[in-house]
This record gives C-alpha cells, sequence and structure tokens, in this order.
C-alpha cells in the first residue's frame, strides 16, 4: 500500500475523499442523519480547506492497481490554554480493503507527522458506537479522554487521546 498527502490541484482525489467522508457518515450515523448531515459542496470545501497551506494533511492509500482505498486527514489544533496538538479529523477504509492493515498505516502516518512537528498531545474524535475505530486506537496507545454529545446527531461522542512527549 502506497500512502501519499493530495494536493490542492488534485480534483478528482478531493472528490473521492469527500464522497468517503459522506459515506463515514452514513455508515457511522446511518444513511438518515449521516446522510443529510452535510451537502457535497461543504464536504469537498471541508476537503480544500486542509490542503489550503494551513498545518494539516489529506494522506490517501493506493493500492498496487493505484486505486485509493483509504485516505485520513489530520491537522495541527490550538487547545483553550494555547497547546498545539494533532487531530486526526477522519479516517476512511473500503470495505473490501479493511482488516488488512490500511488504516493502521496511516494512522502511524499521521503520529509519525505529529511527532515530527513537536506535539505533545495527538487525539481523534469518533462516535462511542464506532467499535471498530475505538479498537484501531486503543491498540495504538489511546485512552478515553472525554464524552460530549453531538448536537447534529446525538449520539454520544468519545476523544481518543495519547501523550507523544513527556509531561
Ligand atoms: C475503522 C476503519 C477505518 C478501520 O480500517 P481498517 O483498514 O479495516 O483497519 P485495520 O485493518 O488497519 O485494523 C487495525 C486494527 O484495528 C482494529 N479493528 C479494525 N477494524 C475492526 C473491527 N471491525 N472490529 C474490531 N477491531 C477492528 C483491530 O485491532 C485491527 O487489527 P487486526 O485486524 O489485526 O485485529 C474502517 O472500518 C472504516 O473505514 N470504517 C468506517 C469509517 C469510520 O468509522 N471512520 C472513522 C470515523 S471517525
Amino acid at each position: 500500500m502506497r500512502l501519499r498527502a493530495i494536493t490542492l490541484d488534485e480534483t478528482a482525489a478531493i472528490d473521492l475523499v469527500a464522497q468517503r467522508m459522506r459515506a463515514t457518515l452514513v455508515e457511522v450515523e446511518g444513511e438518515q442523519a449521516g446522510g443529510g448531515m452535510y451537502s457535497m459542496d461543504w464536504l469537498r470545501d471541508r476537503v480544500r480547506w486542509h490542503l489550503d497551506g494551513r498545518a494539516a494533511a489529506v494522506v490517501v492509500a493506493q493500492d498496487p492497481a493505484g486505486a485509493i482505498v483509504g485516505h485520513t486527514i489530520y491537522r495541527i489544533e490550538t487547545s483553550a490554554d494555547g497547546t498545539p496538538f494533532g487531530l486526526v479529523s477522519t479516517t476512511y477504509v473500503v470495505p473490501e480493503a479493511r482488516r488488512l492493515g490500511v488504516a493502521q498505516q496511516l494512522l502511524e502516518h499521521a503520529e509519525s507527522w505529529f511527532r515530527a512537528r513537536g506535539l505533545p498531545q495527538c487525539c481523534t474524535w469518533t462516535s462511542s458506537t464506532n467499535a471498530p475505530l475505538i479498537a484501531l486506537y486503543t491498540r495504538n496507545g489511546f485512552a478515553l479522554a472525554e464524552r460530549a454529545s453531538n448536537e447534529l446527531t446525538r449520539t454520544p461522542m468519545v476523544r481518543l487521546a495519547k501523550q507523544l512527549t513527556a509531561r
């Protein structure tokens, strides 16, 4: 599997990632809640926003034939006290390529990027019912750090966090 960061001029890849962000919402929240949450235009803009020169990356996993079978998006955020941290915003792997370690590779890629930038902590948010993602992060040393309600879906969300440098 080849991982690479996409750029703002890759319209087809941006479109594909946006479609799969929608597929993620549908899979995690259901067709009704997830499908209607954001328009395709909003999702495409959201992908482009990450490619706009900010401290962020949209990374795709390509199989040997060149097909994009997964992606992840991550960026640097700043907490209320001014401390920067790494946030994995989303991850998706097509059903046919699951349980082959693609998401594991994408997560390792994100974590290396965060470590290279000296970030003390990284985290992700997901639905409390998303057992596959929670299992993936737990095996990578992340622990439950926070629970919150989701205004759009009412499904409880969990924040999974990992310390990268000694406190
Ligand atoms: C969650 C998701 C990204 C995992 O992708 P994947 O490439 O299949 O994951 P990997 O093969 O790298 O799995 C690595 C480990 O994570 C855990 N894991 C992954 N999928 C799992 C599942 N369905 N059930 C239990 N554990 C799972 C396992 O520990 C697994 O290791 P193992 O296969 O040796 O047991 C994928 O199922 C997906 O795209 N789901 C829909 C989108 C989604 O929920 N995204 C996150 C939204 S915040």
